[in-house]
């Protein structure tokens, strides 16, 4: 009994133990609501800040948990600045003869194009040989023949008088790129080409005003007759290592007159993943639509992505699986990605069969159907980067009186090197056709402070830490 009574006791003792190390510590601790559980006098009294210390624990662990769940949600915050840049590069600038297609040079292609399509050396009319146009531009790039490509299109030296930028002569600062719709365009300021005029480089000569100057002569009369095409020039500004785009963001000018385009540059930046699902990797697709564009390879090597041109490449991929080929508008391109990623070169389609009725329709299947296009355009992410150019464009009456006897000298001058495509009787007529033919474009910064958008992150790791330490005194 005795043991029995003896051990009894040794347990109370223990349990008593285990009671007063819960009571030290409840007494001892940092903790304000557990020390004053342990001192509590009265069972009411415990069970009060027993309580107290539950409700304010809970609402500590939610307000942790949330601090932690909203550092995980990523939140941002844009940032504006207006930032002076003196050493801004200047834009690229694209121009595209309004008309892309020299008549004289073309009819030759056309007509070999026929023989070649008929397999006889019949001549042709030449209603017929004038809508083999699009089938001709196509046949020559799919069979590589860039040359002939380049020839049938009006050359820069066809019609650039002069140009000018900042008092430095800058006929030679272009770079040659080819699409089907627009013909040879030439990129004043290409990155992947050299050096990058910026805003304060200035040459020896006098300028009335900073920025690009072009003069062109337009010789209209030699223009390939099509309903698709007006008499001017298409100019688009854009950045130094981005595709042009002249069919989208291109403006129009026109001859018979003196324009001014100012500019100011604005650039947006997105962070890139977790906080945003923006990317900059240039796909292998876009990579060979660069190339294919600017047919020098050096001039492909510095490009960056364009979200745009991402689902104009998506969409070639599903007319690519419905059909086959690949739509020949807007751009000349020659591989694309499957819908297993895996990188195709693909054939234009063929404008003599069923193929381009066939790649019409799946167009417009594609683009008003959303859950097809996210299905097909899945990997095209949005630009962690933009990079704007607002442009305001005026227009002033032209030639003056003075631009007339000054370009009259160095046109009719026989000794004089003037490259522009002059008609036989320009001597005669000089006047009739400087009228209709000039046309002048100046470029120029309206201000050399940027306008920068910068997503930031809201929360960091830190900030996160400190609000949980905070949290944590409740
Ligand atoms: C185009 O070539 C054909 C055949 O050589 C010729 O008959 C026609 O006159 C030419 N047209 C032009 C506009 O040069
Ligand atoms: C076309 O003309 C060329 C030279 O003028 C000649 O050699 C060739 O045999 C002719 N082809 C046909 C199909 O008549
Ligand atoms: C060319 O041929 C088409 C059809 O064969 C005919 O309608 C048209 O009148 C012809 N044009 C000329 C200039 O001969
Ligand atoms: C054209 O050139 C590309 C790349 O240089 C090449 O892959 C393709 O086979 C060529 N096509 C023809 C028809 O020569
Ligand atoms: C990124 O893409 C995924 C899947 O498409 C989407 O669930 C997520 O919300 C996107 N994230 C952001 C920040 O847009
Ligand atoms: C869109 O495309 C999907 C997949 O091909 C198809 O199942 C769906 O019916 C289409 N929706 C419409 C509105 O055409
Ligand atoms: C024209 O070009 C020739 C050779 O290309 C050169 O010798 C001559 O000086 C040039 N004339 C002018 C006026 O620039």
């Amino acid at each position: 009994m005795d043991d029995i009574s003896g051990s009894t006791s040794s347990k109370n003792f223990i349990e008593q133990r285990r009671q007063s190390i819960v009571l030290d510590y409840l007494i001892a601790t940092s903790t304000h609501g557990l020390r004053s559980v342990g001192r509590a006098y009265s069972t009411l009294n415990r069970l009060f800040w027993f309580f107290s210390f539950t409700v304010t624990c809970g609402m500590m662990f939610y307000f942790v948990i949330s601090n932690i769940l909203q550092y995980c949600s990523y939140p941002t915050q844009t940032k504006v600045d207006i930032r002076l840049d003196r050493r801004m590069p200047f834009p690229a600038v694209t121009i595209c003869n309004g008309n892309p297609y020299r008549y004289d040079n073309i009819n030759q292609s056309l007509v070999s194009y026929y023989h070649r399509l008929t397999s006889s050396n019949l001549t042709a009319n030449q209603t017929i040989l004038n809508s083999l146009l699009i089938p001709l531009i196509v046949d020559l790039f799919t069979r590589n023949q860039t040359d002939e490509l380049v020839s049938i299109g009006f050359q820069l030296s066809d019609v650039l008088l002069n140009c000018d930028y900042n008092g430095i002569d800058c006929s030679n600062a272009f770079t040659v790129s080819v699409s089907p719709v627009m013909g040879n365009c030439y990129t004043f300021n290409w990155k992947a080409s050299g050096t990058v005029f910026t805003v304060n480089d200035y040459g020896e000569t006098l300028v009335a005003r900073d920025g690009l100057t072009l003069w062109f002569y337009i010789p209209q009369e030699l223009f390939f007759p099509s309903i698709w095409y007006d008499n001017g020039v298409l100019i688009t500004l854009h950045d130094n290592d981005e595709l042009p785009v002249p069919t989208e963001t291109g403006i129009f000018l026109r001859p018979g007159a003196s324009h001014l385009i100012t500019y100011q540059k604005s650039e947006t930046t997105f962070l890139a993943a977790p906080y945003s699902n923006c990317t900059t990797a240039v796909s292998d697709d876009l990579r060979d639509l660069y190339a294919s564009t600017f047919l020098d390879p050096i001039a492909s090597t510095e490009v960056v992505y364009s979200e745009s041109l991402c689902l104009e490449l998506c969409q070639q991929s599903y007319i690519y699986s419905q059909c086959s080929c690949i739509f020949p508008i807007p751009f000349f391109t020659r591989k694309i990605f499957t819908n297993d990623n895996v990188l195709i070169s693909a054939k234009a389609c063929n404008i003599f069969t069923g193929q381009i009725a066939c790649a019409i329709l799946a167009r417009q299947r594609l683009v008003s159907n959303d859950s097809l296009q996210s299905k097909w355009c899945s990997r095209c992410a949005s630009q962690c980067k933009h990079i704007d150019f607002q442009t305001t464009v005026s227009a002033q009456d032209a030639p003056s009186e003075g631009d007339r006897e000054y370009w009259s000298k160095i046109i009719l001058n026989p000794s004089s090197n003037v490259s522009v495509l002059l008609p036989s009787n320009i001597a005669q007529n000089f006047d009739y056709y400087f009228d209709r033919n000039y046309l002048k474009v100046q470029v120029s910064c309206s201000s050399k402070y940027t306008i920068e958008y910068n997503q930031e992150a809201k929360l960091t790791v830190i900030d996160t830490f400190s609000a949980i330490g905070g949290q944590s005194g409740l």
